[in-house]
């Protein structure tokens, strides 16, 4: 059903500031343990990376039958015209504030931190479809390359900086593998708050690295892998005493942000959902919001079908896809059973075992959202692969020569594809979208050694020094994996 858009729009976005102001915030959203068995609930101000109760995850849940939802998708439509520089003009021009009435965790409309994020499209990839045996006009790429840093991360930032807004956050932080630092960066210098990085010391693709540098971040490189970050990170931020407020995607309102990915799919498809979405997994938020999104507008009566979850793994990064492809890992309707991966973690400890992979930013063998992704395996009747490296750097390539480039991760979706087609569990008659996660200039080492044979990173890290004298110069820091040295270079021992 077609609603006008404009006078609704407006009249639900009245609707939404008066339900705020009129006090129900607490009562129309807030912050919930994914575990059904506990399921205990948080006010939205309260600044937490999981349940204070059990430990499990959290979710942002909204109470939809006291907030205006649009009946129908095409709602959003119109504001693909709105113009101005205005709180209006600027929201909807944002591919996740578009869809606000969606993700309404925010007070009011002013407060929504917003750079432009989520402008990318679903591209018709013929000429590749080709090459993969796929019928024409049957695969899709969502380029979310083309975000303000080069990657899909900006849309989870743009839900996550706007609760920092909200709390009054000063000072914000992450682990990565390199894109959630860059983004993180940019937001917080757009944010005027101090952005802190830690990433693994040579684990960093360059484009990436000096993004991050150049938004000045404070950035320190620990010797060790990007599971070693996030788990000093996590330790620091859980101690409300260090002021720091955490940005990866254990934080819940970064996978509201990422749904949009899916709402931009849907309305170019004109709301039709693609038989599959196909993406590559590291960390595991990107599925486990597209998940949730799907979850809610299923619920919301907004869609009837939900597409089937393709998640990739590199091999050198493969937890997800031994723990449900070989081992047998199931959400469960919420009652997964922990151990299975406990068990791989011991015996990754026991083996010294760290992941490596050409496609650095998925090289991650502990995914913090494991049960949100098995729940969106659930939800979406999902499956996990995993390909190696040359797989990776063969379709990475490919999908460059036919006009989109994209760094190595993003191309473990369409080398998933590949071998899905193969398998024949997904048919040359599906229609497939891939989600390109990140831009090809992220990672041009890569490309120059492929075509070239010329290893740049080796020759970088060899490279003579010469001073660094510039204004703005900001340099990373060298630490070691230790709690006290790490907070001296944070400057928080008096804290
Ligand atoms: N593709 C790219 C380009 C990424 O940067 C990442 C994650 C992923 C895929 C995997 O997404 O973690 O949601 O499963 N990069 C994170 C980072 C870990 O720190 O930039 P995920």
């Amino acid at each position: 059903m077609f609603i006008a858009g404009g006078t609704l729009s407006e009249a639900l976005g009245v609707a939404l500031t008066k339900a705020y102001a009129l006090g129900f915030m607490n009562a129309v959203a807030h912050q919930e343990c994914i575990s059904p068995a506990c399921g205990s609930t948080y006010d939205l101000r309260e600044v937490l990376v999981a349940c204070s109760r059990c430990g499990s995850l959290l979710d942002v849940r909204y109470d939809w039958g006291r907030l205006p939802i649009p009946r129908s998708l095409t709602f959003f439509e119109h504001r693909w015209s709105t113009k101005g520089t205005g709180v209006e003009g600027r929201l909807d021009f944002s591919g996740v504030w578009r869809f606000r009435e969606l993700l309404p965790f925010y007070r009011d409309e002013d407060e929504i931190v917003t750079i432009g994020e989520g402008r990318t499209c679903l591209q018709r990839a013929d000429l590749l479809a080709r090459q993969l045996g796929i019928k024409n006009g049957n695969l899709l790429l969502q380029h979310e390359g083309l975000n303000p840093s080069g990657s899909f991360k900006d849309n989870g930032m743009a839900a996550a900086f706007t609760h920092a807004r909200m709390v009054g956050a000063r000072r914000v932080a992450c682990a990565s593998t390199g894109n959630t630092s860059a983004s993180l960066a940019m937001f917080a210098g757009l944010s005027e708050m101090q952005g802190v990085v830690f990433i693994g010391s040579g684990k960093i693709a360059i484009g990436k690295l000096s993004q991050a540098l150049d938004y000045g971040a404070l950035t320190l490189q620990i010797r060790g892998d990007f599971d070693a970050c996030l788990r000093r990170i996590r330790q620091i931020a859980q101690d409300p005493k260090m002021g720091i407020y955490l940005m990866n995607s254990v934080n819940p309102f970064r996978l509201e942000g990422q749904k949009s990915i899916m709402y931009r799919v849907l309305e170019a498809l004109d709301w039709q959902p693609p038989d599959w979405v196909i993406v590559p997994g590291g960390n595991l938020g990107n599925c486990s919001a597209f998940g949730k999104a799907f979850m809610e507008l299923k619920e919301l009566g907004l869609i009837r079908k939900v597409p089937r979850l393709a998640v990739i793994n590199a091999s050198g990064a493969n937890t997800l896809n031994e723990l449900v492809s070989r081992r047998g890992m199931k959400w469960n309707g919420g009652d997964y059973d922990a151990t299975i991966a406990q068990k791989l973690y011991a015996a990754m400890d026991e083996a010294d075992y760290h992941p490596h992979t050409i496609a650095s930013a998925i090289e991650i063998s502990r995914p913090v959202n494991l049960p949100k992704a098995l729940r969106a395996l659930e939800v979406m009747n999902g499956v996990v692969r995993e390909v190696s490296d040359d797989e990776i750097l063969e379709h990475r390539a490919l999908v460059a020569r036919y006009g989109f480039g994209c760094e190595p991760a993003s191309a473990a979706s369409v080398a998933g594809l590949r071998q899905l087609l193969s398998q024949q569990v997904i048919s040359p008659d599906e229609r497939v979208v891939c989600i390109l996660t990140g831009h090809e200039l992220k990672d041009p080492n890569a490309t120059v050694k492929y075509h070239t044979g010329i290893d740049m990173k080796a020759a970088q890290e060899n490279a003579p020094r010469v001073p660094v004298t510039g204004k703005l110069s900001n340099q990373p820091v060298q630490v070691e994996d230790d709690l006290s040295r790490i907070i001296k270079v944070l400057g928080l021992e008096q804290n």
